[in-house]
C-alpha cells in the first residue's frame, strides 16, 4: 500500500454495466488496494447480475470493504453496521430485506467477532478469498452467517472476473492494478501482515494481459500497487522471475499505456534495474512514495524497518542522482512506543534534508496482535498530537515549496475529469499534482502541454503553451 488515503472513503459508483434486480452499494475504506479490490468483486457482483447504485437506500446489498491500520479506521466499521441495522430492521418489517457483507481488513483481523458484535451483518469475507464472494452471498441468503477468511491456496485474481470494457470506461482514463500483496516484513506497529498475509507476486503474463485490456478500453496511466510494491518478482514471459524495473520496462511498451507509476516501496527493495528504469523510462512518472516512518535509528530498529535514516538518505541520493526532478512523498508514524524528543528531533532533521513533496503523517496507533501494542513506554497522547502538529507543520512549507517551484514550468498534464467549475478540467502533473485548466483545452483522456501559472488551494492552475 499503499499511500494511506488517511480516513479516505470511496463510494460506488464502481462503473458497473447495467442489469435488472438486484443492486449493490459499495463503500470502501482505507488503501488504493481497497479501492482496486472494490472494483474487482463489483465486476464479480456484475456479473451475477448486480447493479451498483450510489446509496444505501437504494441497496438489496451493501458491501463494505474495510480498513484496520489504525484503531478510528476500524472503529468507523462499527458506527455503520450500527446504522445498517436500523435499516435492515425497518426493511424486515415492510418485508423485504437488506443484505450485509464486510470485506477488507477488518474482516479479516476480526472474523466472526464482527458477526457477534453486529448480527447485522450475513457475510464477513478477508481479502484473500474474494473469488468466493458469489457463493458466500448465496449461502447467506439461504440463511447462514458466513466467515470466510482463510488464505487459500487458490489465486483469488484467476477467479474473480475480468473488468468488462464498459467498467473499464466508466472508471477513467487512470487506473490501479495489483501486481503484488501482502507482506513479510512485520514492522512491528503494522497489521498488514496478518491482514493481507504473506507476499505474493502475480505473474507477468497476468499483469500484461489486465494491462492490455486497460489500454484498449482507453487508459492512459496505471498504478501499480502492492503493500510493498518493489519487492514484486513474478515470473516472467522468458520463465525467468523479474523484479519490478523490469516489468515497468516491459509495460512501457504496450500501446496507449503513457504513464505508469506504483505505490508502495519498502527501502530496502529499491534496487539498481528499478532506479535506472526512472532514468531510462519517460513513461515511468517521477514521483515514489517511499515510506521511512522515523529519522531516529533506535526506532527504526524498534520498529524492525531494518534500516537506518543514513541509509535512507544515501537511497534517496542515488535516486535523485538517476532522475533528478523526481518528486517523493513519505509516511511518518509520531509517537510509538519510546519516542523521545530526540527521537522525534531526529525525524524532523531527516525531514529537512530529504525535501519531501507530500507526505502522509499518523499518530502511532496500538493494533492488537502486533508487537508494538506489548512494548512499555507508550507515549502519551499529548506528545504526540504536538509532534504530530510541528511535522506537519514543517512537511505543508515543503509541499508548498514543491508547489510554488513548479510556477513557470512547462509540463505534460493527463486531463482526467471535469473540475468543481464548469469550463474546467483537472489533470494530473508527472508529479501527481492535480492541474486545473480551461476545459478548452482537451478531452478527458488526452495529454496537454500547459505551463504552470500559479499555485492554489485544491491545486495548481495552468495556461496552454503554444
Ligand atoms: N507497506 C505499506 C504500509 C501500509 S500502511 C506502505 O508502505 O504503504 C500505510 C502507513 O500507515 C504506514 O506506512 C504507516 O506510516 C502507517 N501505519 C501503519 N500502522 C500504523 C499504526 N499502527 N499506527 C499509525 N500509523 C500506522
Ligand atoms: Fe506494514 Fe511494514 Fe509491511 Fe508496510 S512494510 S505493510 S508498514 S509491515
Ligand atoms: Fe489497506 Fe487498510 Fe488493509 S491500509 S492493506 S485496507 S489495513
Amino acid at each position: 500500500m499503499l499511500t494511506p488515503e488517511a480516513g479516505s472513503e470511496t463510494a460506488s459508483p464502481t462503473g458497473l454495466a447495467a442489469a435488472p434486480s438486484k443492486k449493490v452499494f459499495v463503500k470502501t475504506y482505507g488503501c488504493q488496494m481497497n479501492v482496486y479490490d472494490s472494483e474487482r468483486m463489483g465486476d464479480a457482483l456484475t456479473r451475477d447480475g448486480y447493479q451498483p447504485v450510489d446509496s444505501v437506500e437504494a441497496a438489496d446489498l451493501v458491501l463494505i470493504n474495510t480498513c484496520h491500520i489504525r484503531e478510528k479506521a476500524a472503529e468507523k466499521v462499527y458506527s455503520q453496521l450500527g446504522r445498517l441495522a436500523k435499516l435492515k430492521r425497518q426493511r424486515q418489517a415492510e418485508g423485504s430485506d437488506l443484505m450485509v457483507a464486510v470485506a477488507g481488513c477488518v474482516a479479516q483481523a476480526e472474523g466472526q467477532e464482527i458477526i457477534r458484535r453486529a448480527p447485522v451483518v450475513d457475510v464477513v469475507i478477508g481479502p484473500q478469498t474474494y473469488h468466493r464472494l458469489p457463493e458466500a452471498l448465496a449461502r447467506a441468503r439461504g440463511g447462514a452467517h458466513v466467515v470466510e477468511t482463510e488464505f487459500p491456496t487458490e489465486d483469488k485474481f484467476d477467479g474473480l472476473p475480468a473488468a468488462p470494457e464498459t467498467a473499464i470506461r466508466a472508471r477513467g482514463v487512470a487506473a490501479f492494478l495489483t501486481v503484488q500483496e501482502g507482506c513479510d516484513k512485520f514492522c512491528t506497529f503494522c497489521v498488514v501482515p496478518y491482514t493481507r498475509g504473506a507476499e505474493v507476486s502475480r505473474p507477468v503474463d497476468r499483469i500484461l494481459g489486465e494491462a492490455e485490456r486497460l489500454a484498449s478500453a482507453g487508459v492512459r496511466e496505471i498504478t501499480l500497487l502492492g503493500q510493498n510494491v518493489n519487492a514484486w518478482h513474478g515470473l516472467g514471459q522468458d520463465g525467468r522471475e523479474w523484479g519490478l524495473g523490469e516489468l515497468v520496462r516491459r509495460l512501457a511498451r504496450i500501446d496507449g499505456i503513457d504513464r505508469i507509476r506504483y505505490t508502495t516501496s519498502h527501502p530496502r527493495d529499491m534496487d539498481d534495474a528499478l532506479i535506472e528504469a526512472h532514468r531510462d523510462l519517460p513513461q515511468l512518472m517521477p514521483y515514489l512514495h517511499l515510506p521511512v516512518q522515523s529519522g531516529s535509528d533506535r526506532i527504526l530498529k524498534a520498529m524492525n524497518r531494518r534500516h537506518t535514516a543514513a541509509e535512507y538518505v544515501r537511497l534517496v541520493e542515488k535516486i535523485r542522482a538517476a532522475r533528478p526532478d523526481i518528486a517523493l512523498s513519505g509516511d511518518f508514524i509520531v509517537g510509538f512506543p519510546g519516542e523521545t524528543d530526540q527521537d522525534f528531533e531526529d525525524t524532523m532533521r531527516l525531514v529537512e534534508q530529504v525535501r519531501y513533496a507530500a507526505a502522509f503523517t499518523f499518530k502511532y496507533s496500538i493494533r492488537p496482535g502486533t508487537p508494538g501494542a506489548e512494548m512499555e513506554d507508550q507515549v502519551d497522547e499529548a506528545a504526540k498530537t504536538e509532534r504530530l502538529a510541528r511535522l506537519q507543520d514543517l512537511i505543508a512549507r515543503q509541499t508548498r515549496a514543491f508547489g510554488s517551484d513548479c510556477v513557470g514550468k512547462v509540463v505534460d498534464l493527463l486531463l482526467e475529469k471535469p473540475g468543481r467549475n464548469s469550463g474546467q478540467l483537472i489533470g494530473r502533473s508527472p508529479w501527481l499534482q492535480p492541474v486545473i485548466v480551461d476545459a478548452k483545452l482537451g478531452e478527458i483522456g488526452d495529454i496537454v502541454r500547459v505551463r504552470i501559472t500559479q499555485p492554489g488551494t485544491s491545486g495548481l492552475f495552468a495556461e496552454p503553451v503554444a
